[in-house]
């Protein structure tokens, strides 16, 4: 029997695009409107119904990543914590997480990236339940030479995936969440470094797609795949949830929120931490939820 997904997060890298921001703390720990940005993350693995989490971070980022998130027994879930002595390429977090994984499938996600969605719940679950190979999302973006990118074939099969082309296949990003089967650690052992030195994520998905287990969801027009890599975006990411949560009066990525609903914690442990909070709204949020 397969067993129980386990989740990772990558949360290293320099962040350089973001200095002289990210020169005193991780790009994911910056804030994304009212929450660190690694909560938004934090909350889509946990949304997928996975407990066990991995954390990777760089050297000197580690204790205040602990300090923000702990254990994770506030809301139910394990957390545990390695460190990407230097960012090497993002296959590295199967390498650096394999003993965690211990054997069982993955759901990899790069700590700086967002998704909000009407049916994102079941595009994961669509996800989780594809047991042989791995699963990628498709999100369309207006200028895809920035990212690996999709080709697909007359009858809309993925036949490539290449990154930053210079003549994009199609206008679908790859984006940064992968569940991926119990393979990945020994497929990314096999990759060798690519000219700018790095293990590319697409390496690691090429083999996969050449033995014709690569899936792939396409996330549609009532998604939002928010990039936070840069000054402006960062900026436009807390606009968006400052929007969606001033209108909606919902949460975007909160783990306290997902937690309550999966019940794995209580009413108590949510009136707890609500507390935590109740100088500003989120603590309100917290305890409105929590009273049903
Ligand atoms: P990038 O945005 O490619 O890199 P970065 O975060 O270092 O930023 P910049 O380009 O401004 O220097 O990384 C995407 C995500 O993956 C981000 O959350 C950091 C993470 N990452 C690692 O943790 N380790 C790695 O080896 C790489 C390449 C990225």
């Amino acid at each position: 029997m397969t067993k129980q997904r386990k989740g990772i997060i990558l949360a290293g890298g320099t962040g350089t695009r973001l200095f002289p921001v990210t020169l005193g703390i991780s790009k994911q720990l910056v804030p994304v409107y009212d929450k660190p940005m690694i909560y938004y993350p934090l909350s889509v693995l946990m949304l997928s119904g996975i407990k066990e989490i991995l954390i990777i971070t760089t050297p000197v980022d580690h204790a205040q990543f602990v300090r923000v998130l702990g254990d994770g027994s506030q809301w139910g879930i394990s957390l545990q914590f390695a460190i990407q002595e230097t960012p090497d390429g993002l296959p590295q977090a199967y390498l650096i997480g394999e003993q965690f994984l211990d054997g069982a499938p993955s759901a990899l996600i790069l700590g700086d990236n967002i998704f909000y969605g009407n049916g994102l719940v079941e595009l994961l679950k669509n996800a989780d339940g594809h047991a042989l190979g791995v699963t990628v999302f498709g999100y369309r973006v207006r200028d895809p030479e920035r990212y690996g990118v999709f080709g697909f074939d007359d009858h809309g099969k993925v036949v490539s995936i290449v990154e930053k082309p210079s003549k994009p296949g199609s206008n679908y990003a790859i984006t940064g969440l992968y569940f991926a089967d119990e393979t990945a650690p020994d497929r990314s052992r096999d990759i060798r470094p690519s000219a700018r030195g790095e293990l590319e994520i697409t390496s690691l998905l090429n083999s996969y797609l050449e033995e014709g287990v690569l899936n792939v969801e396409l996330m549609g027009r009532g998604f939002s795949w928010l990039d936070t890599g840069t000054h402006a975006s960062l900026l436009n990411a807390s606009n968006f949830v400052k929007t969606m949560t001033e209108r909606q009066g919902l949460q975007v990525g909160s783990p306290d929120e997902v937690a309550f609903h999966q019940n794995w914690i209580s009413r108590e442990d949510l009136l707890r931490r609500a507390k935590k909070f109740d100088k500003n709204y989120y603590g309100k949020y917290l305890k409105q939820i929590a009273q049903g």
